[in-house]
């Protein structure tokens, strides 16, 4: 008897610690992101000639010049840090660039070693891959050239060819660089402002100044003044901003469901870049050289 009561209890023990396990797991969902997702590799008539995963950094280790693509991955996540010299504000390569430039819609470098050298309508000319790198030295980091020979410009070229292996010359992944946005929207700044206080402030600061740890060093980069990007970035420019804001912004927010609300409509993302991109930033010396001779875009600043 005494044995058939201890039996029932342990039974009962258990179907209570199974439900209560299943009650946490359905409370505390798993918050990991995905495992990346297959990308279709395009020749130049868009036709699919393979597929691309991209790699984890684990798999940097066993490469050749695995030091040099593991100091380029560095420079990418802690440039302002690195290469003080070179940046002039307190963002990292990585603030725009997320995840070291390897997610869809997040200004991703894979098709980048395999699409330089190209026509840029900005200069009105070819340019190369360090030039198109020292492009957001001068503009998005407002900073100054990294020699094309020295140790960290090489180390940020082999990291980004590393990231396109198996992206042949004049191919790409389909996965955009950018987000899509509805550029025929116009922006309301009234209430872009009401949209960065109640969604963005909590980070980048009430005055966009971004927002600092105990030694000094940014954990929310800043959005306007002199510590941010200057006119001449691609993220001062309308559209720009506010695809990458509708595509990643506000962090931690999950837009997909069952969890995601889908928190940015289009026009909320155009309203809130506005806002922001108006505010006082650094000038640009080489502005009056842009796009020399095509037609600019409709939302250059100058
Ligand atoms: C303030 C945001 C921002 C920061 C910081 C930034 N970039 Fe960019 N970068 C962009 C945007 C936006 C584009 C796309 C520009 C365009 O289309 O005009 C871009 C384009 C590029 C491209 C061209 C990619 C391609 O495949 O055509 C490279 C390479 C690049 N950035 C490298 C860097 C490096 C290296 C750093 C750090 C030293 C950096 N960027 C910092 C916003 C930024
Ligand atoms: C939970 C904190 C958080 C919130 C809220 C947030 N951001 Fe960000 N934002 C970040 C971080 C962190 C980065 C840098 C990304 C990285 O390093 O991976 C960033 C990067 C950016 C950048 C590019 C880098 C720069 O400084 O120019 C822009 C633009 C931006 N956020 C705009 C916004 C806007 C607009 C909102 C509101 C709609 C917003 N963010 C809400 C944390 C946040």
């Amino acid at each position: 008897m005494k044995i058939k009561l201890m039996i029932a209890a342990a039974v009962m023990a258990l179907a209570v610690s199974a439900g209560a396990a299943a009650w946490y797991a359905h409370m505390h969902p798993n918050l990991d992101a995905p495992a990346p997702v297959p990308m279709d590799i395009l020749d130049k008539q868009g036709t699919v000639i393979g597929h691309y995963l991209a790699p984890s950094a684990e798999e940097i280790a066993a490469l050749a010049n695995a030091e040099s693509v593991m100091l380029g991955r560095r420079l990418l996540s802690d440039t302002a840090r690195l290469l003080p010299d070179n940046v002039g504000n307190g963002l990292n390569c990585n603030s725009c660039h997320m995840a070291q430039g390897r997610v869809a819609l997040r200004n991703h470098y894979i098709n980048t070693g395999s699409t330089y050298p190209r026509y840029m309508p900005r200069p009105g000319k070819e340019i190369d891959l360090p030039e198109r790198i020292n492009g957001c030295f001068v503009r998005s980091m407002n900073g100054a050239k990294l020699p094309v020979e020295s140790q960290e410009m090489q180390a940020m070229l082999a990291y980004m060819r590393w990231l396109g292996t198996g992206v042949p010359q004049g191919a790409k992944v389909s996965g955009k660089t950018e987000g899509p946005i509805d550029t025929s929207l116009q922006p309301d700044m009234a209430r872009g402002e009401v949209i960065y206080a109640a969604q963005c402030a909590s980070c980048h600061g009430d005055n966009g100044e971004g927002m600092k740890d105990q030694f000094n060093e940014y954990i929310f980069p800043p959005l306007w003044g002199d510590a941010s990007f200057n006119i001449g970035a691609g993220m001062a420019r309308l559209y720009k901003a506010a695809g990458f804001v509708k595509h990643n912004m506000p962090l931690g927010v999950k837009r997909e469901p069952p969890y995601g609300q889908g928190v940015m409509s289009d026009q909320d993302a155009v309203d809130v870049a506005e806002y922001f991109i108006k505010k006082p930033r650094p000038d640009f010396a080489g502005k009056a050289n842009d796009w020399p001779r095509d037609k600019k875009p409709k939302d250059a600043r100058y």
